[in-house]
């Protein structure tokens, strides 16, 4: 016999809660509740093509871009999942301008979720892989149904992130600080299965850089020269591969389990990149970190960013420290030389 068990989700997350003092239940059933969104967003994705659920719904977000009939169904789910437990004080979604209230009717909670309900929207029409990224905070203000001062905390404070990759599998990711685990949804039971338990970034092995190069005219001298030595490759940086889906989660996570850099950097144009800090950034280098590898803007620490915005831009380098730290020097390199 195999000495490995059958730990479902929902058992992981209790054992992880009494791993924190604090802990109330509250913090256990949101992560359940997010599970159970997961699960019917992963129906969904996978009987995309068969039900009337491709495409576009005809209008742009907050972001401009324009809104999948995907991602409506997304955010719709996990508001719905969320908006009635009692749990939370207020939400924080990519699809919505400003804060997202608990109805009057419901009470509120101590917490407030923050996500990016369908992450690669892009990629939905033609079958690769996409996800959904969430981060987890605790109410700081005194306002009961939530403030804006409850949103705009520093990734460092997060209780819990995660993210959903709805792949050839789907798999669950997720970490309290207590390392990440990973859990893949077994459909014929409806239950996420842990399957990779304590995941580690490897540091020299393989690995792959993941970028989109179309834009690298775009880039600062800095940047520019760094991947330049991404190409050559050294010995202490092992041989490199490129890999680019174009799902932040999907690049992610294959990141995460196979090492490398995945990096959205800023550019002339979007000094800032494309990739949002509170429900894109922070919660993945949550992750990152927690599973030994890094992840800066550049020049700092993603954790340690303090938001002014609910839907701030931020450059991203993140995955194996090695690789980080050496992009962090091209861009230290940069600021004292100027070119
Ligand atoms: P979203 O679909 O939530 O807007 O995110 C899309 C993001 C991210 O998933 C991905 O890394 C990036 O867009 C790809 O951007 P480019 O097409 O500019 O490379
Ligand atoms: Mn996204
Ligand atoms: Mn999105």
């Amino acid at each position: 016999m195999t000495d490995t068990h059958i730990v479902t989700i929902d058992r992981h997350i209790i054992d992880e809660e009494r791993k924190h003092a604090d802990a109330s239940g509250a913090f256990s059933n949101v992560l359940t509740d997010i599970a159970l969104a997961a699960k019917v967003i992963s129906r969904q994705v996978n009987m995309a093509g068969l039900v009337d659920i491709l495409g576009r719904v005809g209008h742009r977000n907050v972001q401009g871009e324009p809104v999948q009939k995907l991602d409506v169904f997304a955010q719709d789910v996990i508001y719905r999942a969320m908006d009635h437990t009692g749990h939370l004080c207020c939400m924080v979604s990519e699809e919505v301008e400003d804060i997202i209230p608990i109805p009057e009717k419901f009470p509120a909670g101590d917490y407030v979720l923050l996500f990016d309900p369908l992450d690669g929207s892009s990629n939905i029409d033609v079958n690769v892989s996409i996800g959904t990224i969430f981060s987890l905070q605790r109410k700081v203000s005194a306002a009961e149904r939530g403030s804006l001062e409850d949103c705009l905390q520093p990734g460092a404070r997060q209780l819990a992130a995660g993210y959903v990759v709805y792949g050839s599998s789907t798999m669950l990711v997720y970490t309290t600080g207590q390392g990440v685990h990973g859990f893949t949804l077994d459909p014929s039971i409806g239950e996420f299965i842990l399957s990779h338990e304590n995941i580690r970034i490897p540091e020299a092995s393989t690995r792959y850089y993941s970028v989109n190069e179309a834009y690298y005219s775009r880039w600062e001298p800095g940047m520019q020269r760094f991947l330049d030595e991404l190409k050559v490759g050294d010995e202490t940086r092992g041989s490199m591969s490129s890999r680019y889906i174009g799902s932040l989660v999907a690049d992610f996570h294959r990141t995460l389990l196979r090492g490398g850099i995945f990096m959205y950097p800023g550019d002339e144009a979007t000094p800032d990149g494309k990739l949002r800090l509170l429900y894109e950034s922070s919660p993945l280098a949550f992750i990152a970190e927690q599973a030994g590898g890094a992840a800066t803007d550049g020049r700092r620490r993603i954790l340690d960013i303090e938001p002014d915005g609910l839907h701030q831009r931020t450059p991203l380098f993140i995955g194996s420290s090695d690789l980080v730290a050496r992009a962090q020097h091209h861009h230290e390199v940069l600021e004292e030389t100027g070119s």
